[in-house]
């Protein structure tokens, strides 16, 4: 099957009739779609695939005549997730797992066999959009979140990740560490769509990571006194909603003293009605910079701004750490042979850092791992706007079957 009727058998799944974003939420009903959609790529590709106990998808292509039993020694691993950030886009995740299957379509039909098992993987809860922390699967496959604390996380409705596993069908008494699959992996390399410009502006479909900056989320909740909006003076309110907003313009501020990223993309407000003083409102700060100092000296002085606002407005404030990632540097050696590999492919690949997350970072900590990005045109990502051309899109596939035939097929 071609890349484009693999990507078409994608696109309609978990996406909102309105917004035309996706809404792929881990352990819901668009979730199972695109799990059943995994699953068909790689029995339509004779591809052994199997859900591990994380709730990770892995399709291998076995080299001929081994023991499908006797586990993943030197894999080579490519894939990326298949969830979304609510109204997400089509690329951000899924490019990577379908140009993984248009992969290994490409290397056979050119006659490659692999020497080593190869996979293409799909891991879960990338975007931690349902249960605040991103990467989850690839953290919690190599420990670095421990299992008891991701089935205590809870969605916006308070479900918890245990229980929405178990209405799943998947059992969340089997969360943890998978130190022999890790162990097991020589080189995980994880294909996506650049989320900003910097490939446009070097005239190039294709860029290889270098870097992904340090970064982390921080909840910020502020309780008041709810009360009338109609009645209540302004001298005698406790409105954590004031202390909220001083937070937010905070983050700005000190984001760009430091030259680097804040953001509060995300709030809510108890009990939520527009003519009461809010019980309590929580914001979630997203934080990123190029160091790890910077990134720090950026969330004090939110947090120091917030405490003062707080005293202001007679609140109290809550903080506290949801999920950070250390700056992570790509293994030099595999970077180096990728980007001799796209050379001899006749593709020019510029090197680039990242702002974004993803779970070649985490398994980086455990994993020779590395990056290929394609052009996105315009830069915009987590959004339905997020595009890249289908010929980047050709040429991404050719790019990671290159990488994929040198580290796997010889
Ligand atoms: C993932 O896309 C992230 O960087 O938040
Ligand atoms: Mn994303
Ligand atoms: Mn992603």
């Amino acid at each position: 099957m071609s890349f484009a009727a693999l990507w078409e058998s994608l696109v309609p799944l978990g996406r909102d009739g309105g917004t035309g974003g996706y809404r792929r939420f881990s352990w819901t009903p668009a979730d199972a779609e695109c799990r059943r959609w995994f699953f068909l790529a790689a029995a339509e590709r004779g591809l052994r695939a199997s859900g591990d106990r994380n709730g990770n998808l892995w399709a291998w292509w076995d080299p001929p005549g081994a023991d499908p039993g006797a586990g993943p020694a030197g894999a080579v691993v490519t894939g990326s997730h298949l969830d979304s950030v609510p109204d997400g886009g089509a690329y951000d995740g899924p490019l990577g797992v379908v140009s993984g299957f248009a992969a290994v379509d490409l290397l056979r039909e050119r006659g490659e066999v692999p020497v080593r098992p190869l996979a293409v993987a799909a891991f879960c809860e990338e975007e931690g959009a349902r249960f605040g922390v991103a990467c989850l699967g690839s953290r919690l496959l190599t420990g670095a979140i421990g299992a008891d604390r991701a089935r205590a996380l809870s969605d916006r409705d308070g479900v918890t990740l245990a229980r929405a596993m178990a209405a799943a069908g998947q059992d969340p008494a089997a969360l943890g560490p998978d130190p022999g699959l890790a162990a097991g992996i020589t080189a995980y390399v994880e294909l996506h769509i650049e989320q900003g410009r910097a490939l446009a502006g070097l005239d190039a479909a294709i860029g290889v990571a270098e870097r992904i900056w340090p970064h982390g989320r921080w909840r910020l909740t502020f309780t008041g006194r709810a009360d009338h909006a109609g009645t209540t003076r302004l001298a005698d309110r406790r409105d954590p909603m004031l202390a909220c907003a001083a937070a937010i313009l905070a983050a700005r501020g000190a984001a760009t003293q430091e030259g680097a990223l804040a953001t509060v993309g995300k709030v809510s407000a108890e009990p939520g009605a527009v003519n009461a003083i809010s019980s309590s409102v929580t914001a979630w700060l997203d934080a990123r910079a190029p160091e790890e100092a910077r990134l720090h000296a950026v969330v004090e002085r939110v947090l120091a701004q917030a405490r003062a606002a707080a005293v202001a407005q007679g609140v109290s404030l809550d903080a506290g750490q949801e999920s950070v990632t250390p700056a992570v540097d790509f293994d030099a050696r595999l970077r180096d042979r990728m980007v001799a590999a796209l050379a001899s492919a006749g593709i020019r690949a510029p090197v680039l850092a990242t702002g974004a997350g993803h779970d070649a970072g985490v398994l980086a900590a455990q994993v020779p791992a590395g990056m290929l990005f394609v052009r996105n045109p315009t830069g915009v990502s987590h959004s339905p706007a997020e595009h890249a051309d289908p010929a980047d899109c050709a040429t991404g596939v050719t790019a990671l079957a290159a990488v994929l035939k040198d580290l796997a097929c010889r």
